[in-house]
């Protein structure tokens, strides 16, 4: 795979942003330990990932499966890793935690509809940009990098059809606010690759498309070909999950995000560089398995699984 790769092979770079730990174990009936969670994280970052979601500062009582949040951070600091972990934020007291933390990146989220920001951070949308203003500024005063998601951007669960102004307005507020990216979501997966054009197409009139990333979820079996789509069209940055853990509890149907192993194994069978290690993918995937206690979803990484079976044959 990667490393057999020669230079003249490498055609692009392509990053890929981990949400396994935060998307994928949000969702989680049954709480992970800490040390679990650390150990997955530490798999991940060995694995090369640039950039892993560690945790979220959200209301424990919203999403219980991260109350251990404060935790997980503080394990980072003063650490090697502390650039390489990230933590989701959604108002100043988020911020306060994240800080106490030392967290050197954050990322805010919010919705292109108004009724799925309201039921997942019970605020409208006007009532979210106010809550960030003092987000933003802390960051900016701090230099701790702000990254951002806009949800349902295919579609809502709550509203159906959402126009790609909307998200266009939304993208453009957090840009404008200080985001040195802005991750669109497929909370519910269920774009498809021509949609996923005419939104970047529209997109691209008036955002720089290496300012966006693609969060796309599997629900309906399309978030690979989405982000070929998008890598078609220039987008650069792509957020997957380890084995394909998640799904957004504030959102019905919303099912695992797009699997880190089968975008990456689509990645580098293209050609395309990501630095980050195959095997020592797979031995992070094997953890989050072993971890949740059932098969995961990842195409690639059940297949890479039954090959080293096969092999100790
Ligand atoms: P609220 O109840 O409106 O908060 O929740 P509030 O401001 O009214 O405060 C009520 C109490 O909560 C206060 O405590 C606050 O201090 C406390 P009290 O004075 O009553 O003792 N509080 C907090 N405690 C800890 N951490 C905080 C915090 N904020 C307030 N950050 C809130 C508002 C945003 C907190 C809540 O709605 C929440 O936590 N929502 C999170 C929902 C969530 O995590 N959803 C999933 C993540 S989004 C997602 O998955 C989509 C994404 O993956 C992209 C995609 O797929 O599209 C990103
Ligand atoms: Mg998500």
């Amino acid at each position: 795979m990667q490393e057999q790769l020669a230079t003249e092979d490498i055609v692009a770079n392509v990053k890929v942003y981990e949400v396994g730990p935060r998307d994928g174990l949000q969702n989680e009936a049954t709480f992970i330990s800490t040390e679990d969670k650390l150990k997955l994280i530490h798999a991940l970052l060995d694995a090369n990932l640039p950039l892993v979601e560690m945790t979220s500062f959200v209301h424990p009582r919203w999403i219980p499966a991260l109350a251990d949040a404060d935790q997980i951070a503080h394990a980072f600091v003063g650490s090697e890793q502390s650039q390489r972990v990230s933590a989701l934020v959604p108002n100043a007291r988020g911020l306060d935690r994240a800080l106490n933390a030392e967290c050197k990146e954050i990322a805010v989220f919010m919705s292109a509809s108004e009724t799925h920001n309201q039921r997942n951070i019970n605020k409208t949308k006007a009532e979210t940009y106010l809550a960030f203003e003092p987000v933003f500024k802390a960051c900016h005063e701090k230099n701790i990098k702000v990254r951002a998601y806009v949800s349902v951007v295919w579609g809502c669960p709550y509203e159906g059809q959402v126009s790609p102004n909307a998200s266009i307005e939304v993208c453009q507020r957090l840009l404008d606010m200080g985001a040195y990216e802005v991750s669109l979501g497929d909370t519910i997966g269920i774009g498809n690759p021509q949609q996923t054009k005419k939104i970047l197409d529209a997109m691209s009139k008036h955002i720089s498309l290496d300012k966006l990333a693609m969060h796309m979820h599997d629900t309906w079996g399309r978030a690979l070909a989405n982000c070929l789509a998008g890598l078609e069209m220039g987008i650069r940055t792509f957020d997957a999950s380890i084995g394909g853990l998640g799904g957004c509890p504030y959102a019905p149907g919303a099912s695992g995000n797009l699997a880190t192993e089968d975008l990456v194994s689509m990645l580098h069978e293209m050609g395309y560089h990501t630095g980050i290690s195959w095997p020592k993918l797979i031995k992070a995937g094997r953890i989050a398995q072993d971890l949740i206690g059932r098969p995961l979803p990842s195409r690639a990484l059940q297949a890479a699984l039954a090959s080293q079976k096969n092999l100790d044959c």
